[in-house]
């Protein structure tokens, strides 16, 4: 079985999909990973980036949707077919994104932590996990990505980072957090991630971050 890897949220434009992609293209082409992505929500930003790959000429990354309380089922049919199974969860708490939850290995929910509506969503998420964790799925670990963080917020994300910490009830935070980049955008815009682009203004840093959060999760 392959990792099953959950980006999701209970708040829309937090960052799951631009992540979920940069970090699929980063396993396909930095570590020779098979990839699938399975989308959960019925927006066409997913398949159109593909679209945007096959005219590129870039490497297929397969992918497929699904969606109602029976994702589960196909979460676990794909796993078996490659080495990381990537889900893009909805922007909101979902049938989909609980469904994935109960089979997931690893879920990634994504904080700017210099918003408080987006903070605001923790509470919810981690009531959340914490019920599927008690009833049938103990092996779900799940991590808090601090993420879109701009040099002048710095704090909010060592405060964020803090508070979490300070209670092991949290989802607990990603040591690696990503910064506010616009390569990560202008990648996707490209049909690609950012290991696929040659050159942009802080490439190095948004592979490299993308790099640590894999180390650190366990898929590399
Ligand atoms: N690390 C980042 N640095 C800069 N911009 C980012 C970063 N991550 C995401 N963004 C931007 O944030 C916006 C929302 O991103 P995205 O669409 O990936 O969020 P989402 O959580 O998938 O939204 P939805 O819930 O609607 O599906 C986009 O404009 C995207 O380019
Ligand atoms: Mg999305």
């Amino acid at each position: 079985m392959g990792r099953i890897v959950v980006f999701g949220s209970n708040k829309g434009g937090v960052g799951k999909t631009t992540t979920s992609v940069n970090f699929a293209v980063m396993l396909v082409v930095q570590y020779s990973k098979s990839v699938i992505i399975l989308r959960c929500d019925k927006n066409p930003e997913l398949p159109e980036w593909n679209e945007k790959r096959v005219e590129a000429g870039l490497t297929q990354i397969p992918l497929y949707s699904a969606y109602g309380k029976d994702t589960y089922k196909e979460i676990n049919r794909l796993s078996r077919m490659c080495d990381v199974l990537i889900v893009d969860c909805p922007g909101h708490d979902s049938a989909e994104f609980r469904s994935a939850l109960s089979v997931a290995d690893i879920l990634i929910t994504l904080v700017k932590p210099s918003s408080d509506f987006e903070k605001g969503t923790l509470r919810e998420v981690t009531e959340t996990v914490r019920t599927i964790q008690d009833n049938g799925n103990p092996k779900l670990q799940p991590w808090v990505l601090l993420t879109r963080v701009k040099p002048q917020k710095v704090a909010d994300a060592i405060a964020l980072d803090n508070e979490l910490r300070s209670h092991e009830v949290w989802i607990q935070p990603l040591k690696t957090r990503l910064s506010d980049l616009d390569v990560y955008e202008s990648a996707c815009n490209l049909g690609a991630g950012v290991h696929e682009i040659t050159r942009a203004s802080s490439l190095t840093k948004a592979k490299a971050l993308l790099e640590l959060m894999a180390q650190e999760i366990k898929v590399i």
